[in-house]
Parts: structure tokens; C-alpha cells; sequence
């Protein structure tokens, strides 16, 4: 068969037994292109909550993709699910056992034609077709999402029975639907993306256990460092510790030269207590108290002192966590507020500036045009006030380098973050855009700066 011959929209249901972080995701992806997704979860008041946060979830990505919405029906059994399916896909927990006898019942009830799929990190669907008869195992294949509907990558490997005819549909579904699969060449525990991520995931949870910094450094080493929107930590909280834990073990198991102490520490220190990311707002961050930080009134004293721009991006609504950076690291900056009530900013895109001549006059004009291009500056006195709940600071502009902006008053919402020891003061524009059916705020960060000696 070619990928041109599959006839995506007669590919009418999808099963997806186990709906928990990312069940429920992939079943959101598909519903999304009018798919009618059958779920189904062992613990049915996790399948009830799955389709809630599936409905609530549709409006935020309903308009950007422009399909019309399929049905998501809540399955009483796996049988139920499974029949009638065209695909259907595994997404229990990755413990080997679970997966092989759930893909075991998906063999049972599902159509002969069914494609069958895990979705799991790092196990082979190779060692999880035990109780799959001989005939079906050309259906069985690993097919793992990232974080769906956002991320599009998916990666593909076979059992080793998987048959041509199985994958080049499943490929051809996939792109339709909009996704990247990629195919792996040979068989592995965990596909390229889990690999990769395995290891970082694995450092880090060293550097935790050790004790050298603590998650919120090495966010923002890694955030800064490599440009990146959510550092691993934030990454971990996101995809469950628990889960995280699980994949790691399998890792543990097959590679018997890796240390367990780091795993053992995350188990112990955050999974044992309940703490398992950021679906119950406690993991490596406590994100309740985070909230609650960011709901504390504003105090003028707080600001007093010099902020160094660290972060200038337009964040979602939805999501916080989702930034884009339409200027990169490119603006630098410094707020400046006084004790007697006074700030002083300054804004600059960094890059050589095209400077003619250190003479004057002759250099001058233009030089000054050249920098006035790509700098705002403005001064006056600020103040602090408190609007329905909300912190507003108010900068009423004296001087501005924007001469428009002269004699107004710029108002920034405002809140005061502390991660570790350092301290951020985040101001947002009070309008926001609409893009992507998404509503979205520019927000810039500003790092605390330590006082500096007089001497
Ligand atoms: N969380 C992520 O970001 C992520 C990303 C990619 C891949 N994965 C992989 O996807 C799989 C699921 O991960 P998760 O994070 O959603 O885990 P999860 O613990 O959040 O969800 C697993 C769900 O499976 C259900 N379940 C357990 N046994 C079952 C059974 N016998 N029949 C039906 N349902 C059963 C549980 O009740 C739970 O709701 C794992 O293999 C994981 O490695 C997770």
C-alpha cells in the first residue's frame, strides 16, 4: 500500500486504553481532527475527568486548526473500546507486565485489521507481545507522543513483526493528521527523543540528589543556557514523577552499569510524599505556593532597587509555561526604582551598531538616529496600586526617548517571583493579543541585582 492510498477520513475511531497525562492528550490530538475517540482507563472516574478536560480543552484548540470536533465516549471495558477501532493505543503505565497484558486484551478484542500501538518511553513492543498471537504481532508497534496537541513529533518502531503494510498506514494516518512520525532503523530501548531526554533527566536528577543547586537553578542554566522554554525540571514535573521513575527503572534494568541513587532519591524525596508534578501542583515545585506568591499584593518597598532584564517574552494565558521570544536574547535592559519614589528604565537590542565616525559633528546625527532606533529609555515617578485583586505598577513618564509616550503613564501588572535565591519582578502589558485561538500577554522578567559595595 502507499501513503497516497489510505482514505484518512473513512480512519473512523480510535481507542486509547489508559488516559492519564497522556492518554487523554493523544485523545484530545485525534478529536481534534474529528476522530471519534472511544477512552478507556481501569479507574473510570479517570476516564469521566480525561473527556471533561477534553471538552474543556477543545475551545483553546478548536479555532486554530479549524476542524470540526469527534465524539468522546468514556468505554466501559477495553473490549468495548477496542471494537470497531481502526488504531488503538496502549498508554498504561510503563511497567512491562501492565502493557503486555493490556495489549494482550487489545489483540483479543480488537478488529483483525486494528493497528495496535504503544505509546511507551522505553520499552520495546518487542518484549510486550508475549500474550499477542503469532498472527497479530504484525500489527503491534511502538508509536510514542510527545506532549500532543503541541509537540508533533511522533516516533515509530517495530517489533519486530510489525509488517510493511502496517507501518506505511500508520505513517500515512500520522501525516495526514499533521504529525512528523519518524521511523526508527533498528530496534531500541527507548526511541531517539526518550533517549536523549533520558539522559538529561538522569543528570539531573543526580545534580538533585547531590545536592549541588536546587530545580529552579538548574531551570534557568538550562532555560538561559540553551534557549529553551521550560527547563527540565519544569519538563519533569510536567510528564509525572512517577512516570518519570518507571522510565528510569527500565533503563536501570538493561543497562546495569548506571547508578540507582538518583532515581531512589526523586522516589523517596517526591513520589513517596504524594508529589508527583504538576497535575496535583506539587513536584519538583511547589506550585501552589508559587501561585499563592504571585497572588500577594505588591509592596512599593519591594521594587526599590536595580532589575536586569532576563526575559522578554509574550506568554499564554492557558498555559504560562508556553512562551514565545519574538526577540530572542536580543533585548537587554535595566529598571531602576528609588527609594524616594523614582524609576529610571532603559531598554536596548543588542547587535554591532553601525557607528560612521567618532568625530563631531559629522558622526553624530546619525549615530544617534542608529541607536534611537533600537533603544526606549523613559524616567518619572512610579507607584503602586491595587486593582481587583491585581498588582498594578504605574510608571508616569517625565522623560520618554518615544516622545509620544512623554506625560503618559505606562501601566505594568506586576508580581514579585522568588526561585531559589534569586528574585524576579515580572511585569506584563495589561492588553492582550489574540493568535492561534490563544490569548496571549507580553510579559518581561527582570532579575533582581545584588547591591554594589561603595568602595
Ligand atoms: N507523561 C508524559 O508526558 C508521557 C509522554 C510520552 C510517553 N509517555 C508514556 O505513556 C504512558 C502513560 O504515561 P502517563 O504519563 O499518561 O501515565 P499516567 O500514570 O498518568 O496514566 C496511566 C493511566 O493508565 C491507567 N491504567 C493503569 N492500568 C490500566 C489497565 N490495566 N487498563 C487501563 N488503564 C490502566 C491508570 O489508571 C492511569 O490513568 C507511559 O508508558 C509513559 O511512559 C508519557
Amino acid at each position: 500500500m502507499t501513503r497516497q492510498s489510505i482514505q484518512f477520513d473513512n480512519l473512523e475511531t480510535i481507542a486509547i486504553v489508559g488516559c492519564g497525562i497522556i492518554g487523554r492528550r493523544i485523545a484530545l490530538f485525534w478529536a481534534l481532527r474529528n476522530k471519534k475517540v472511544a477512552i478507556f482507563d481501569i479507574n473510570n472516574d479517570t476516564a469521566l475527568d480525561a473527556r471533561k478536560w477534553i471538552h474543556a480543552s477543545f475551545d483553546k484548540y478548536k479555532a486554530s486548526n479549524g476542524h470540526p470536533v469527534g465524539e468522546v465516549n468514556v468505554a466501559p471495558t477495553i473490549e468495548h473500546a477496542s471494537r470497531g477501532a481502526w488504531m488503538v493505543i496502549e498508554c498504561t503505565p510503563e511497567t512491562v507486565e501492565t502493557k503486555r497484558e493490556v495489549i494482550g486484551q487489545i489483540d483479543k478484542f480488537s478488529d483483525p485489521s486494528a493497528i495496535i500501538t504503544t505509546n511507551s518511553s522505553s520499552i520495546k513492543s518487542g518484549d510486550l507481545v508475549n500474550y499477542v498471537s503469532e498472527s497479530s504481532r504484525g500489527r503491534v508497534l511502538n508509536c510514542h507522543y510527545f506532549l500532543p496537541p503541541e509537540i508533533p513529533v511522533v516516533e515509530l518502531m517495530t517489533c519486530g513483526s510489525t509488517t510493511g503494510h502496517t507501518l506505511e498506514t500508520l505513517i500515512s494516518a500520522l501525516s495526514a493528521a499533521g504529525l512528523h512520525p519518524i521511523t526508527a532503523k533498528a530496534q531500541s530501548t527507548g526511541l531517539v527523543g526518550n533517549r536523549v531526554w533520558a539522559a538529561i533527566k538522569r543528570e539531573v536528577m543526580m545534580v538533585l540528589a547531590e545536592g549541588v543547586v536546587n530545580p529552579e537553578d538548574i531551570d534557568t542554566v538550562f532555560r538561559l543556557g540553551f534557549q529553551t522554554r521550560l527547563g527540565p525540571c519544569e519538563m519533569m514535573d510536567q510528564v509525572g514523577l512517577h512516570t518519570v521513575c518507571d522510565i528510569e527503572d527500565h533503563y536501570l534494568k538493561e543497562r546495569v552499569y548506571l547508578p540507582s541513587y538518583a532515581v531512589d532519591f526523586i522516589r523517596q524525596n517526591y513520589v513517596a510524599k504524594g508529589h508527583i508534578g504538576r497535575t496535583i501542583g506539587r513536584g519538583l515545585y511547589n506550585y501552589t505556593e508559587l501561585e499563592r506568591s504571585k497572588g500577594q499584593p505588591l509592596r512599593r518597598e519591594e521594587l526599590v532597587g536595580a532589575w536586569e532584564l532576563a526575559e522578554y517574552a509574550t506568554s499564554s494565558l492557558a498555559d504560562p509555561a508556553r512562551k514565545v521570544y519574538p526577540l530572542g536574547d536580543h533585548l537587554k535592559g535595566i529598571i531602576i526604582y528609588t527609594l524616594t519614589g523614582h524609576t529610571s528604565v532603559h531598554l536596548q537590542l543588542s547587535g554591532d551598531l553601525p557607528i560612521d565616525t567618532n568625530r563631531v559633528p559629522e558622526g553624530l546625527p546619525r549615530d544617534l538616529t542608529n541607536t534611537g532606533m533600537r533603544s526606549l529609555s523613559y524616567s518619572g515617578p512610579f507607584s503602586v496600586r491595587e486593582e481587583d485583586g491585581r498588582s498594578i505598577v504605574q510608571h508616569h513618564l517625565t522623560y520618554s526617548s518615544l516622545p509620544s509616550w512623554q506625560g503618559t503613564t505606562q501601566r505594568r501588572l506586576a508580581h514579585v517571583e522568588k526561585q531559589g535565591n534569586a528574585e524576579f519582578l515580572v511585569l506584563g502589558l495589561e492588553e492582550t493579543t489574540q493568535f492561534g485561538g490563544e490569548e496571549w500577554r507580553v510579559m518581561l522578567r527582570w532579575r533582581h541585582l545584588p547591591n554594589v559595595s561603595a568602595s
